[in-house]
């Protein structure tokens, strides 16, 4: 995986716009990990993602409630939160129904699936100060905001 991009992120707005510029990279098939403490803003980043391919922030929820969501945008999303399963319970999960051509895949404390699912992208949050840091990965070479 290749760096693409770092950078610091001071409020949820910004967040949300470094979202939706990265979702204008995706295509159907896509794996994008997401991966960061608690509250670091992995659901906001969902937001912008899913608001760049022209559906309603409004109805991406925190997944943690519910494990996986689908959203039916431009191109439709699985998002998927495994926060709250244990390796055993995330091996279990029917990933070959999720896993398909058509779908953009964005799961949430990916770091429980890595050693069996491989990635287009990866994005890390961090808190830094009162700040995020936002780095993303690629295992393509793309261009992602100017
Ligand atoms: N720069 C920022 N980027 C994103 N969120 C921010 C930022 N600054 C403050 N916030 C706040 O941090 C919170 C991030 O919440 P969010 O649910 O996206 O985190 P999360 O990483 O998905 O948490 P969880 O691990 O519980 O799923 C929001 O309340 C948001 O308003
Ligand atoms: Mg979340």
């Amino acid at each position: 995986m290749t760096t693409l991009k770092e950078i610091i992120s001071e409020s949820e707005n910004q967040t949300l716009e470094i979202g939706r510029q990265f979702a204008s990279v995706l295509n159907p098939g896509d794996v994008v990990a997401l991966i960061g403490d608690l509250g670091t803003g992995k659901t906001i980043f969902v937001k912008g993602i899913v608001a760049g391919l022209g559906f309603k922030p409004e109805n991406v929820f925190s997944a943690s409630f519910v494990l996986v969501q689908e959203y039916k945008a431009e191109i439709p999303v699985y998002h998927i939160d495994l926060y709250r399963l244990d390796y055993q319970e995330v091996v279990e999960l029917d990933w070959d129904s999720y896993l398909d051509d058509e779908h953009i895949v964005l799961i949430e404390w990916a770091e429980k699936v890595r050693k069996f699912l491989e990635f287009d992208f990866k994005i890390h949050i961090e808190f830094k100060n009162k700040n995020r840091k936002i780095t993303i990965w690629g295992a393509r070479d793309v261009s992602i905001g100017h």
